[in-house]
Formats: structure tokens, sequence, C-alpha cells
């Protein structure tokens, strides 16, 4: 199959040497490519800064920005029969980011923040026959619900839930605890490398994409 997969965080320029971002690492992005790759299928990997290589085979190409990642997302988004959406893109960007860098005397700048485009919520507007895969980050309690809602709102046929504060999940770490939220209910995963979430994702798609 042909597999999209969208990974690591995106940064949004405040001035040329300042940005704002988050703690994504890439880990699960590329460990959905690489699971994706040891099947056998055809995948690229739009891949935001992170400090990991990429898995041999893919086909990288890099982004900075949530302007960049959705201008990337949507010229391959038609090539895809699947879409994997693990990137952490930031929600907010500076509304205007300066050219000159912004000098400590002074008083303090004041952020003026804008939100960047749900890329997945967009891109699912022309879903087709492609299998859509979204993630939900999520902090405390109530994880399962949020990404219940999530599932709907950015129509996906499946969506990883996880705790992002939960121990062993989130950023950085190699491991990660789970949940499927389908149309068929929640499966809730132990804890499992992020490699083995990979696989686990890449057959999920596998199934999905059999009857057809
Ligand atoms: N996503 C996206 N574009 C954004 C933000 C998120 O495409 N601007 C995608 C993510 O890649 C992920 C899914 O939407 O697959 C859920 O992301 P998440 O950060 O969990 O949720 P948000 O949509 O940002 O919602 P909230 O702020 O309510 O948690």
């Amino acid at each position: 199959m042909k597999i999209l997969v969208t990974a690591g965080p995106t940064r949004e320029a405040i001035d040329p040497v300042r940005y704002i971002s988050n703690r994504s690492s890439g880990r699960m992005g590329y460990a959905v490519a690489a699971a994706a790759l040891e099947r056998g299928h055809d995948v690229v990997l739009i891949s935001g800064p992170v400090a990991i290589p990429p898995p041999a085979g893919a086909r990288l190409v890099s982004v900075v920005s949530a302007a960049e990642m959705q201008a990337a997302l949507e010229a391959r988004f038609g090539w895809c029969e699947a879409l994997v959406m693990c990137a952490a893109v930031a929600d907010w960007r500076p509304r205007r980011p300066r050219t000159l860098k912004i000098k400590k005397r002074g008083a303090p700048p004041v952020l003026h923040l804008v939100r960047t485009p749900d890329l997945l919520k967009r891109v699912s507007a022309r879903k087709g026959e492609r299998i859509l895969v979204g993630f939900a980050a999520e902090t405390g309690p109530g994880f399962l619900k949020e990404a219940v809602r999530k599932r709907r709102q950015k129509r996906c046929d499946l969506v990883v839930g996880n705790d992002v504060t939960a121990p062993g999940a989130g950023f950085e770490v190699e491991t990660n605890r789970v949940a499927f939220i389908a149309a068929d209910g929640v499966t809730r995963l132990p804890l499992m490398s992020k490699r083995d979430v990979g696989r686990r994702i890449v057959d999920w798609i596998e199934k999905r994409a059999a009857p057809r």
C-alpha cells in the first residue's frame, strides 16, 4: 500500500532565532514508518525537525512549520491509500514573525498567537476510500472521551489515543501505552515499544484494507 506518515513537531517562528514548538521527538511516527516499510509498503514520511535518523527506505520530506507541513501533506494526500498523522502540529503560531531578531532591551515582547489550521481535519474532507489514522495526545483522565471526539471531528477510521503523561508513554521515551479508538469500540493495548505500536497500527490498516 501507499502509506503517508507525518511525524515530529512543527516550529513556528517568533523571529529569525526563536520559535515555539512542542516536545514531540518524532519517535512514534518514525516507528510507524519503519513498521510499514518492514511489511513492504511504499512509505512517504513528512517530518518536522527531529534528532533521529529516518528509517531506511522511507522517502523523507522535511518541513519546519505547520504551513510547510500542510503544503507537503496536501501535495501528497492524493497519492496515498492510508495516512497516519502522528505529527504534533503546533496549534498556534506567532501572528507576525519578526524579520529581525527581537532585542532584549526594553519591555518583554507580548506574543500574539493565531491558530494554525487543523491539517488532519482539512485533508479528511477529501478522504475518499483512504484509511485515516489520527493520534490524540492527551494529559490526564478523560483521554478516551477526547480521543472519541477527535475521531468523529477529524473523520478518522482509527484514533490512537495516549495519555502522554502516563509512565512509559509520551515524549522522548521508546515505549508507549495506547488505546485504539475505532467505530466498533475501544481496545486498550499494554505498554510496548513504539516500534510494536507501529506494527499494530500497520496490522490494523492492512486488515481494514483487506476486504476491499
Ligand atoms: N492535528 C493536525 N493539525 C493540527 C493539530 C493536530 O492535523 N493543527 C492532528 C494531529 O496530528 C493528530 C490529531 O490531529 O493526529 C490530534 O491532535 P491533538 O494534538 O491530540 O489534538 P488537537 O486537534 O490539537 O486538539 P486539542 O487541542 O483539543 O487537544
